[in-house]
């Protein structure tokens, strides 16, 4: 059984996610605009990601007895300036995310909620890595630079992140991670 406090910062979490999917998936689309296929792909398989995120939150919920509640979301940003400018603000979502995976276990520690605190630390791991992840290609785009073909080359390298992704996902599921 979840307290009223807990579950309420869950349902926050859950619009989150939301959000954080519904934001990428605008972003995939912009990247397509520009002609950024690796980084179109990147954003659409990170908007599929959000949305298991939230996805694993309301099943959580509805097991313990609670109300998942899903909430309308708002228009995400569809234009950028630059590609520097979309995976800052990237950066910044994941950390606002992060700290509001932190919030909840803090609620739930305190609630003496073993269950949930335990459910929390997928997220924890997960977003350390997407946290990492994003830092990696922010770091590639400033080593790149912004010449001429520097466009290119940061989605060449987003696409080498694709590939790596795909890779790990795959020995995952053959149970060789
Ligand atoms: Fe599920 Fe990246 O927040």
């Amino acid at each position: 059984m979840l307290s009223e406090k807990t579950l309420q910062a869950l349902n926050k979490q859950i619009a989150l996610e939301g959000n954080a999917s519904a934001s990428y998936l605008a972003m995939a689309s912009w990247c397509e605009r520009q002609g950024l296929n690796g980084c179109a792909t990147f954003f659409y398989d990170q908007s599929a990601e959000e949305r298991m995120h939230m996805m694993k939150i309301i099943h959580y919920v509805n097991e313990m007895d609670g109300h998942a509640v899903i909430s309308a979301q708002g228009q995400p940003k569809g234009e950028y300036d630059s590609v520097q400018e979309l995976f800052k603000a990237v950066y910044l979502q994941e950390k606002s995310v992060t700290s509001a995976i932190y919030e909840l276990l803090s609620i739930s520690n305190k609630e003496n909620d073993h269950s949930t605190t335990l459910f929390l630390q997928w997220y924890v791991a997960e977003q350390r890595e997407e946290e990492a992840q994003i830092r990696t290609i922010l770091d590639k785009i400033k080593l790149i630079g912004t010449g001429g073909q520097s466009l290119y080359f940061i989605d060449q390298e987003v696409q080498n992140i694709n590939a790596l992704r795909g890779q790990e996902e795959a020995e995952a599921e053959e149970g060789i991670a």
